[in-house]
């Protein structure tokens, strides 16, 4: 099964991937993460990358779908896809469809996170990571069980995003709303999209998307 969760930044799709990830063996395919380990490894997809990132704009549709295509290509035809983040234009939406349908693959559902955007600025500006394995954290919402200590691989060091700052994640948002936001409708005409309310505990979530993709 192929899915795509949607939803404006922090609406909690790394969140809710990693969890379906790892109870269900699927693959998730954050263009985030892949960009910023391109920019991370000074790569010429990371250094076309890095200043649009920090600067909260898109990073152009051809590369991201270049990377998503690629990435398929690595995996076998039977393990399920989780698009998180991607795709995020019409154009990228296009190329999606190519994409898969390339590789004789299924858009099962798209997962629409919705969530009040007064919250995100609060989910986001308090987001950190285990430096070492990648575990996320929250200031609030989700501490480590011992203060500075990764609770799955136990390094000390943690990490902040670049663009995780207010300013940052209010253009975020207004590339979400101007570009994102307008592909709901292509889903919506084929039936596949299920809307999820993003603002109960991370739990409640899990188990509204879980009740989805069971049906
Ligand atoms: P990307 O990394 O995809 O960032 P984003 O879409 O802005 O989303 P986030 O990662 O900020 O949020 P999320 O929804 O995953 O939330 P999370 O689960 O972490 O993209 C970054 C940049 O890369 C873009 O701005 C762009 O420049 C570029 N880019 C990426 N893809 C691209 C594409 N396809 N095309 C062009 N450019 C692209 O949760 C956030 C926080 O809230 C966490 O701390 C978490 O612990 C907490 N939290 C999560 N759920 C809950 C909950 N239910 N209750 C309380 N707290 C919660």
């Amino acid at each position: 099964m192929d899915i795509i969760l949607l939803g404006p930044p922090g609406a909690g799709k790394g969140t809710q991937a990693s969890l379906l990830k790892d109870e269900h063996g699927m693959v998730q395919l954050s263009t985030g993460d892949m960009l910023r380990a391109a920019v991370n490894a000074g790569t010429e997809v990371g250094l076309k990358a890095k200043a649009l990132m920090e600067a909260g704009e898109l990073v152009p549709d051809e590369v991201v779908s270049g990377i998503i295509g690629d990435k398929l290509d690595e995996l076998g035809s039977e393990q399920g896809v989780i698009f998180d983040g991607y795709p995020r234009t019409a154009a990228q939406a296009e190329s999606l469809d190519e994409i898969l349908a390339e590789r004789g693959r299924v858009l099962s559902y798209v997962i629409e996170l919705s969530v009040d955007e007064d919250a995100l600025v609060e989910r986001i500006t308090g987001r950190f990571t285990c430096a070492k394995c990648g575990e996320g954290y929250h200031d609030i919402f989700k501490q480590p069980a011992v203060a500075g200590v990764c609770d799955v691989c136990g390094s000390t060091e943690f990490k902040r995003r670049p663009d995780d700052n207010e300013e940052t994640v209010r253009t975020r948002m207004q590339e979400y709303r101007a570009k994102t936001a307008p592909i709901l409708p292509i889903y919506e005409a084929r039936g596949i999209v299920r809307k999820v309310d993003g603002m109960g505990s991370m739990a409640d979530v899990h188990e509204a998307i879980e009740a989805v993709l069971s049906l």
